[in-house]
This record gives structure tokens, C-alpha cells and sequence, in this order.
């Protein structure tokens, strides 16, 4: 089967042409194209994604990334089984445009002939694991997976006992993981996103240098709470004298420069303390269900540390991660979770004919 995707929840603008064939009952995937219009820059100046701005750019964006997926010949011939595009979660003007433009190609370009899907772009980060370079992956010894979405809005620890068996168990009660990077960024004076620039900062920092709060981490339930670890690190940097007492987000009153010192210390021990309770969590969920795998998807997945605290706490237990062009938000996992969604036959997230989303 072969799959046409759109992707707009955010700030990036994605197509993608996937096609997926069954082995052994497991589905092997092979993009056959996956094109990302970014508006990273655009956002930057603003320190977090503008919602209007993150729409006009979409509908500035959509029609010249169509024009170019039309020069693919399987398009171009309308050798196209599924049409899928993400209703959410997400910024609801920035899902507007792609699910209007997707209604709009379905009509006139497939004259209806193929079925339009609606995805939950979590459910694409969480197959995300299944864009694996082409690769037959080795099924008989994955289940039950243990997923953990970690990106930008979401922050979800689940488990799958077969593939299309998901149950959520925890998740974040308040800032999601991947927000609280870009938080603590701007503290540090670092632009949007923060979690790749953090990352890096942290390599040449000394993560026992401030010691910060692992939230949650002893509680026994497998949510997770960011809001006070960023409230942490602004109170440390109040101490220092670096930010001043009446400091608030929007009103920027620093005192004094940030050194770059401070930076790579507090983006190693932020980092770790922000893994602590995913990595203990993950640990103990692991053995609870007696998991044999653990997937993880989302822009944070990007981040090597990750999987490499993982890797360590959980020894033979494999620990899967999409390549990093499939950790930040692309359309090819939204045609893996609109085939999942298909094949297993369960109710299509509905797309409203005025392009509203609702799930
Ligand atoms: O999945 P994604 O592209 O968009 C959402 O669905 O939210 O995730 C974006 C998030 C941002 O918060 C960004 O700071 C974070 O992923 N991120 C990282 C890294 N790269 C991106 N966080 C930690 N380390 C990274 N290397
Ligand atoms: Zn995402």
C-alpha cells in the first residue's frame, strides 16, 4: 500500500509518500519521500512557535511542497492507495491549513477515489520506530514495548502488546519535557529550539555542578511534572545574581550576563535531572510488564543522551529510536499511523467538512 501524507501541527510543513508492505504479518516500511519545510528561523526571534505566523507560513508553504511531490511519478499517476493528514493535537490554525488543503487535493486531484485518513500526530510519533532505514525489523522478540513519547507538547509513557494494542500509562501533568528545554533555554539566553543547543552545551558541562529537583521520580504512577524543574533553574539563577528578583518571562530583566561557563553547567545538570525520572520510570514500567523493547519517539528523542541513559539502566533490553529526521515532526509517521489506524480497522479520527479538528 502506498500513502500520501501531510503533516502541519506545529512549525513544520511536511509531505511525505510512503509505502508499506506486510511480512510475516509485520509491516515494512519504505519512504519513498519525506519533505520538510521548517520555520524554525521564523519562530526563533519570539523564543516559541507563533501560532498565526505558523499558519501563514503553512499556507504559503503547502502549495509549492505539493508542486513538488507532484513530480514524483507515483503521484504524478495517482498511484496513491491512502491519503492521511494529522487533525491534532496541535496549533489548531496550523491543522486547519493542512487538513483544508489535504480535503482540497483529495476532491479535485483524487477525485475522491482514495480514502482520506485523519492521524493523531502522537500516534505518528509513537510508530515512529518503524521508520527504520528500510530494514525488516525483528518482530518476534519486540512485545510488549514499553513507548515513550517525548517532544514538545506530549510527555507519554505507554505500553503496546502487539501493535495495535496501545495502552497510555502516564503522563506529563504539566509542562511537557521537550518544552521545558525550550524554557530553560531562553533562561540561559539560548535561542529557540533549546533542546539541540542544550545538548550540546551539556557535552562540556559538569551535570553534578547544581543540584537540581528529578521530579516525581520516587512516585509510584508513571506521570511526570517539568513546570518546577524550570522553576528550579530560574530560582538558581536569581541566586546567582545572573537574573533579577522581578524577573517574569515576558518582561526580561536580567541583571547580569549569563557566563558561558554557567551555560554548559546548567545544561548538563538540567538535562539530567529533566532524563531522571523518564529513564526510572521507563526502568520500572520495563519490568512490570516484562517488556522486551522500548521505542521512543519526538523532537527530545533526537537528543543521544537519551537513549544512551536508557541503553545503560536497562541492559538487554533493546531501545529503538527513529533516525533523527524522524524524531522532529515529519509526515512519513503520519502515513505509518494512518495505515496502522487503517489496517486495524479502528474508527477514523473524523475531519470535519469545515477543516475543524475533533478527537
Ligand atoms: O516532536 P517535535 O518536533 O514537535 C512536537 O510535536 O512538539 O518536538 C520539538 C521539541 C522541542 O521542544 C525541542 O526543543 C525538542 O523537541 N528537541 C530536543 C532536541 N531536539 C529537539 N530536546 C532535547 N534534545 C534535543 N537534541
Ligand atoms: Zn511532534
Amino acid at each position: 500500500m502506498r500513502i500520501l501524507a501531510i503533516e502541519t501541527s506545529c512549525d513544520e510543513t511536511s509531505f511525505a509518500v510512503v509505502s508499506i508492505e506486510e511480512h510475516a504479518g509485520f509491516p515494512v516500511v519504505m519512504v519513498e519521500k519525506n519533505i520538510v519545510a521548517s520555520q524554525i528561523a521564523l519562530h526563533a526571534p519570539f523564543g516559541g512557535v507563533v501560532p498565526m505566523l505558523a499558519k501563514r507560513e503553512h499556507i504559503k508553504n503547502l502549495p509549492i511542497l505539493w508542486k513538488e511531490m507532484q513530480k514524483i511519478p507515483e503521484v504524478r499517476d495517482k498511484k496513491i492507495d491512502l491519503l492521511a493528514v494529522t487533525v491534532g493535537p496541535g496549533l489548531e490554525p496550523a491543522l486547519w491549513t493542512g487538513i483544508q488543503f489535504a480535503q482540497e487535493i483529495h476532491k479535485d486531484f483524487f477525485e475522491e477515489k482514495i480514502h482520506l485518513v485523519g492521524v493523531n500526530h502522537l500516534e505518528g510519533h509513537l510508530y515512529s520506530f518503524l521508520l527504520t532505514e528500510n530494514k525488516k525489523p525483528k518482530t518476534e522478540n519486540m512485545f510488549p514495548m514499553i513507548s515513550l513519547v517525548v517532544s514538545g507538547g506530549h510527555t507519554i509513557l505507554g505500553v503496546l502488546e502487539s501493535l495495535t494494542k496501545y495502552t497510555k500509562l502516564g503522563e506529563t501533568l504539566d509542562d511537557a519535557v521537550g518544552e521545558s528545554f525550550d524554557k530553560v533555554a531562553r533562561l540561559l539566553d539560548l535561542p529557540y529550539p533549546g533542546g539541540p543547543l542544550i545538548e550540546q552545551l551539556a557535552k562540556e558541562g559538569n551535570a553534578q555542578a547544581i543540584a537540581l529537583p528529578h521530579p516525581m521520580i520516587h512516585q509510584k504512577n508513571y506521570n511526570f511534572s517539568y513546570a518546577g524543574l524550570k522553576t528550579a533553574v530560574l530560582y538558581y539563577l536569581k541566586s546567582q545574581g545572573v537574573i533579577s528578583q522581578n524577573f517574569s518571562p515576558r518582561a526580561v530583566a536580567k541583571k547580569a550576563k549569563i557566563s558561558e561557563q554557567l551555560q554548559k553547567d546548567l545544561s548538563a545538570s538540567f538535562q539530567d535531572a529533566a532524563f531522571a525520572p523518564i529513564v526510572a520510570k521507563t526502568s520500572r514500567v520495563v519490568q512490570e510488564y516484562g517488556a522486551r523493547s522500548v521505542c521512543v519517539g519526538g523532537g527530545v528523542a533526537a537528543n543521544k543522551k537519551l537513549p544512551e541513559l536508557l541503553k545503560e539502566k536497562l541492559g538487554d533490553v533493546s531501545v529503538v529510536v527513529p533516525p533523527f529526521a524522524y524524531c522532529q515532526d515529519n509526515a512519513a509517521m503520519i502515513a505509518v499511523a494512518g495505515y496502522m489506524r487503517y489496517i486495524s480497522k479502528k474508527k477514523p479520527y473524523p475531519i470535519k467538512a469545515d477543516g475543524t479538528m475533533s478527537i
